[in-house]
């Protein structure tokens, strides 16, 4: 493991006024957002909506790494430069999902354990030769499983584990782990349910972590924010959103992380900075000793689907396209240090 320079990516990483764009779907989740807006789900177009994402002008004023997947961080864009070097030309750190996918969790119906540690230390080795600086790897909670209150202890457990094992594993080949527990926004539950199983889930994952001996310092936390299920009959303020996803972090999240960037899970690109503004403006006053992290975003659809549905696979409006990326890579930026408000959406 080099500390320094696991050092230096995670600094890079949590810039200020700067976040994570999460553009590292599956070819499976990329088709399917492709499908459900009319676009050919081929290499050729998850190649070109990939460049498109890229080749953004300035986007590095608003974005310090960019989360691929393994196609994209082979593809080159169509005048032949590979994405890892716009991006690094640029001044993106790449950062590669290195899970392989959520797969039925045996005995329990509904849950789902992240798989890919099988040969992940040779495939690690790969991607920092093809320039990976960080690793992304995602595990899905369903808060509510049918006929259960809770998630199982299993699938919390098995979860946590492979989360660890993989933090341990980047670590030592040089790359800083994101490590994504995601407690899902799917389902009916209440807002103090959200908080009840994401701190569980935490725990649980802080204890795997020092189990494997991970580095806090040199991780980066990519939670879900605490907030209703999709659902829920009772939608909570934006508020109450940032108040107990603060309250659930404090209680949980050791001090030496140096910063959480968060996913956004579904919820539209607006909702999502006005939750990560609210939890900068109330929350964000780094020399309150009680606030250690470097709070940021590592939003994947709450940047990118204005801009799909603004592209929907025609080149005449890949400029229209760039600009709406822009646009809300502007206004993510702007919640990170506290200066969104909803007047950038006009
Ligand atoms: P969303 O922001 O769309 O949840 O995606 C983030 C991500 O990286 C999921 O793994």
């Amino acid at each position: 493991m080099n500390a320094q320079m696991l050092a230096e990516t995670t600094r890079a990483m949590l810039a200020e006024g700067k976040g994570l764009l999460a553009m590292d779907e599956s070819n499976g989740t990329c088709d399917k957002r492709f499908a459900d807006l009319g676009i050919a789900q081929t290499v050729a177009m998850r190649r070109a909506w990939r460049d498109l994402l890229v080749t953004t002008p300035g986007l590095a004023q608003y974005v310090s790494g960019a989360i691929l997947y393994d196609e994209t961080i082979r593809q080159a864009t169509i005048a032949g430069t590979p994405f890892v070097r716009v991006l690094q030309d640029a001044g993106i750190l790449v950062g590669i999902k290195v899970d392989v996918g959520a797969k039925a969790l045996a005995f329990h119906p509904s849950e789902k354990v992240t798989e890919g540690l099988d040969g992940l230390r040779e495939r690690l080795g790969g991607y920092v030769a093809m320039g990976a600086r960080f690793a992304k790897w995602r595990a899905v909670i369903n808060a509510a499983p049918s006929g259960a209150h809770l998630p199982s202890e299993a699938c919390v457990r098995a979860n946590a584990h492979a989360l660890a094992r993989y933090a341990a594993l980047c670590q030592e080949a040089g790359l800083v782990p994101i490590v994504e527990p995601e407690v899902l926004m799917d389902g009916g539950h209440s807002q103090a349910h959200c908080l009840e199983v994401t701190e569980g889930l935490l725990r649980h994952v802080f204890a795997a972590l020092n189990t494997q001996d991970v580095a806090l310092e040199a991780m980066v936390l990519k939670p879900n924010m605490v907030v209703a299920g999709r659902g829920c009959a009772v939608q909570v303020t934006v508020e109450a959103v940032a108040n107990a996803t603060m309250l659930c972090l404090r209680r949980v999240v050791p001090a030496a992380v140096p910063g959480i960037a968060f996913l956004s899970g579904g919820q539209t690109g607006a909702q999502a900075c006005a939750h990560l503004n609210e939890v900068q403006a109330r929350y964000g006053d780094r020399s309150d000793q009680s606030q250690p992290w470097s709070l940021t975003f590592s939003f994947g659809r709450a940047l990118q689907h204005s801009a799909l549905e603004t592209w929907a696979g025609s080149g005449a409006h890949r400029e229209s396209a760039q600009r709406a990326l822009m646009h809300r890579a502007r206004c993510a930026s702007a919640a990170c240090i506290g200066r969104y408000d909803a007047s950038m959406e006009l």
